[in-house]
């Protein structure tokens, strides 16, 4: 978007309102303290319409294409159905390989085809830079719906509204994020976003998988706290937040590495003994074992709520985005 060789977006005054009214969703970097209030209000509303009937029609007519070239199924299904229950259609490009993307069509070349037919398009792709990358050819608003490893903003905007809703703040908490923080991009995002909060971090993972040293620069420059250690029994006691994450099988180059980790972390009931009554364990999903199912009856287990939480953050993203909030 920012040096866009097609003609810019059109854009209206800067009111917090019409801050993401035409815009492309690439970043949490976007999301001032007061756009994030304001996102969460809609969510709620969201929320309400969709207990109190079903859907609403504020983006009838209008298109979305769901353009995903890796493997999803909560963001697309969730996003799908955010843009039905507000009226809308989708067009569904969950298999790259029975699209023109197969005959070696460029990022560039695609999006410009879908955006022809769409008003927006939600991009999920495995290279860092991808949807910043759609959003200077497109005309039309791109969601970045996960990039590589780099960012996944809707997600943690889900996270922090689950966080809110949860713990009733989002301020002065204890975070420990658990597992796989060198290639989740769901933790790079959600720091991110929680920065100059006086949170403290607790970095819990495999020294193989820490969270990258950008990241952990940017904490350090808001002034921020954060530690990093293996063993999630050292945290426990005192985190608000557990916010625990798979590791990202498909990012390895060298299978034998992922094999010394997988198995780094299993939260079970005796694990949870040790916490506050007053806490939330989150997780962005899939797991594949780093949850033992006994841990979902648990008040705290948040990740289902979250989950669900989805639906109204994206339904808020859209409707904002097309100026329908
Ligand atoms: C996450 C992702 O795709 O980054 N999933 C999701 O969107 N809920 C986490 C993961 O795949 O582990």
């Amino acid at each position: 978007m920012q040096s866009n060789p097609m003609p810019t977006k059109a854009r209206p005054a800067d009111h917090t309102e019409s801050q993401l009214y035409m815009r492309d969703v690439l970043s949490v970097r976007q999301f001032s303290p007061d756009l994030l209030k304001y996102v969460f209000g809609v969510a709620d509303d969201m929320r309400s319409f969709v207990e109190r009937f079903g859907s609403a029609d504020l983006l009838q007519g209008k298109i979305m294409v769901n353009l995903f070239y890796e493997p999803s199924t909560r963001t697309s299904s969730s996003f799908m159905a955010a843009m039905m229950r507000l009226g809308g259609q989708v067009i569904p490009i969950n298999s790259v390989q029975y699209s023109s993307v197969s005959k070696g069509e460029s990022l560039a070349d695609t999006i410009r085809t879908l955006e022809s037919y769409a008003d927006i398009i939600v991009l999920r792709h495995p290279e860092v830079g991808s949807a910043a990358e759609a959003a200077k050819w497109a005309q039309k608003p791109i969601i970045n719906a996960g990039d590589g490893v780099g960012e996944h903003p809707t997600q943690a905007l889900l996270d922090a509204y689950t966080i809110q809703r949860e713990l009733g703040r989002m301020d002065n908490l204890t975070v420990g994020m658990v597992g796989d923080l060198r290639f989740g991009r769901t933790v790079h995002s959600l720091t991110r976003l929680l920065l100059n909060r006086g949170i403290t971090f607790r970095f819990v993972s495999p020294r193989l998988l820490r969270m990258p040293e950008e990241i952990r620069e940017e904490v350090e420059q808001a002034g921020d706290m954060f530690t990093e250690c293996e063993d999630v029994h050292e945290v426990i006691g005192e985190v608000d937040v557990l916010y625990v994450t798979r590791v990202q099988k498909e990012r390895f180059t060298d299978i034998s590495d992922y094999e010394s980790v997988k198995d780094a972390y299993s939260i079970t009931p005796d694990l949870l003994a040790h916490a506050k009554q007053q806490m939330v364990v989150m997780h962005p999903l899939p797991r594949v074992g780093e949850i033992s199912y006994d841990v979902d009856t648990d008040p705290r287990a948040a990740y289902f709520r979250q989950m669900q939480n989805g639906l109204y953050i994206r339904m808020a993203l859209l409707a904002a985005v097309m100026g329908r909030a």
